[in-house]
């Protein structure tokens, strides 16, 4: 297996004697479906720091379930990272140290950044290198996501661990009233699927996992297995990000109960939505507010995913993005258990940003993007070697070439398509709107600032440049990370 070859350890316990040995045991055990704590990463915050953060790229080993060490990587710790916390208005300093034996990137996913500062392909961190970016927060609050960008590595690395969460504070947003209290009302989740054998974390492989990206059998929140939950009998925030490598997930509640979402990718919606399930693409996040006030133990949980390349048969039949998701069985996620609050429930804010409504007055340009998969031919069957014929407009991603030129401050449309699948579609550097969803309006879920979106049917985006890409060129890409690593990616440079 390739994977095992560039040197990350994912899986290579589990093709131990050990493993082997005790696999009955395993088999005949109940640890596969014994409820777990939910794990919190640790909040790191920069202002208690000084502005001043380190970040260890490590390869460690995380028992997913006791006794079973898979080999994983991390930030300062074995998987995931620490949630970092930096407030609007700060220059923070990083200090990211690879310690692993390949090349890695972090890249800040959604902050609005100069392009060198990115942690794209093109600012690769050696072995035993230290990076030192001091990045600028000037955006408003808003939860986003770092994680590893190496070009061709990115997948392996992410699923093996390299993701964390990134949070802005912001005087504007906390001046609301929402839950803030990070682990006890306000609840960081990485949600991601995970392979696993005899407990022990482990690749997908293949050609066809290759193609759909990688799955896995078990959901994973915070690295945590049938996680389980103790929340206060109020309202309470939920941070949503799909840190899967393919999988998109349709949540809702098992009692359909209804809650609201509040953030989309770029911060605050305008006013809450009520909503009884969400969809989240990879890299998507969304923040909602749910009320546990009548104390009921209820789960989140997802529908099952069905989106695969057509030609994968007749399981592939896809959903209507946005698809009301009930009747379907769903799989368990995260079991709340709410105890009585001390505290009465938050409010919850009739108001929250005030964006200004979409100034399509200006649009310097209209580009198209067309996101491919091959042919039957040209993808399944080879002939275009590691490509796998995942393309932008037909080209393939390569690091020595600008695809785009773009006016630094204007305002473009891009209109984006896909083929056989949907593909979350990802612009560094900037924050953008959808303005039309095949040809009619948006979809609800399709509302506010973002910087991914899921395209299936074509969507035309609003994107603002603000960020310069002078030094280095800003990414474009899908966000399955195997479509993205075998090619679907594309670059921009400010001009
Ligand atoms: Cu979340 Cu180009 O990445
Ligand atoms: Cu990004
Ligand atoms: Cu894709």
């Amino acid at each position: 297996m390739k994977f095992s070859r560039r040197g990350i350890l994912v899986g290579a316990a589990a093709t131990g004697v050990g493993a082997l040995a005790v696999s009955s045991i395993w088999n005949t055990s109940d640890a596969a479906a014994e409820p777990q704590p939910l794990r919190i990463p640790p909040l790191l915050d920069a202002r208690k720091h000084g502005n001043s953060v380190a970040l260890d790229v490590r390869a460690g080993q995380t028992e997913f379930y006791s006794g079973r060490a898979s080999n994983t990587l991390g930030y300062n710790g074995s998987y995931l990272g620490p949630t970092l916390r930096l407030y609007r208005g700060d220059d923070v300093e990083l200090a990211v140290t690879n310690q692993l034996r390949e090349d890695t990137t972090v890249h800040w996913h959604g902050l609005l950044i100069p392009a060198e500062l990115d942690g794209g392909p093109h600012q690769r961190i050696p072995p035993n290198a230290t990076w030192r970016p001091v990045l600028p927060v000037r955006q408003a609050g808003a939860t986003l996501f770092y994680h590893s960008h190496a070009h061709g590595q990115t997948g392996a690395q992410v699923y093996s661990g390299l993701a964390g969460l990134l949070l802005i504070a912001d005087d504007q947003e906390e001046s609301l009233g929402l839950p803030t209290e990070y682990g006890v009302d306000d609840l960081p989740l990485v949600l991601q699927d995970r392979q696993f054998e005899n407990g022990y974390m482990v690749a997908p492989g293949g050609m066809m996992s290759r193609m759909a990206g990688w799955r896995g059998d078990t959901i994973v929140v915070n690295g945590t297995p049938n996680a389980v939950t103790r929340v206060p009998g109020q309202r309470v925030r939920l941070r949503l990000l799909n840190g899967s490598n393919a999988r998109i997930f349709n949540l809702s509640f098992s009692d359909r109960r209804s809650f609201h979402w509040i953030a989309s990718e770029g911060g605050l919606l305008n006013a809450p939505v009520s909503l009884k399930s969400i969809s989240l693409a990879p890299g998507e996040r969304a923040e909602i507010l749910v009320d546990f006030s009548d104390r009921k133990v209820v789960a989140l949980q997802t529908a099952p995913d069905t989106n695969l390349p057509m030609m994968m048969g007749p399981l592939s039949r896809i959903r209507e993005f946005g698809d009301d998701l009930f009747g379907s069985n769903g799989e368990r996620i995260l079991q709340f258990e709410p105890f009585l609050g001390e505290e009465p429930s938050t409010p919850l804010p009739e108001r929250l940003a005030s964006r200004p409504p979409l100034n399509t007055s200006r649009i310097e340009r209209r580009r198209r993007f067309v996101l491919g998969m091959g042919g039957m031919g040209g993808g399944m069957m080879g002939g275009m070697g590691s490509t796998g014929g995942m393309t932008i407009n037909g080209r393939a991603f390569a690091m020595d070439r600008v695809d785009e030129r773009i006016e630094l401050g204007s305002t473009e449309i891009w209109e984006v398509s896909s083929d056989m699948m949907s593909h979350p579609f990802h612009i560094h550097g900037v924050q953008f709107e959808v303005m039309s969803r095949n040809g009619g309006k948006p979809l609800e879920r399709d509302a506010g600032s973002r910087d991914t979106v899921v395209v299936r049917e074509p969507v035309e985006l609003l994107v603002r440049f603000e960020q310069p890409a002078v030094e280095a060129p800003f990414m474009y890409h899908c966000h399955i990370l195997e479509h993205e690593d075998d090619g679907m990616m594309g670059q921009f440079a400010t001009v």
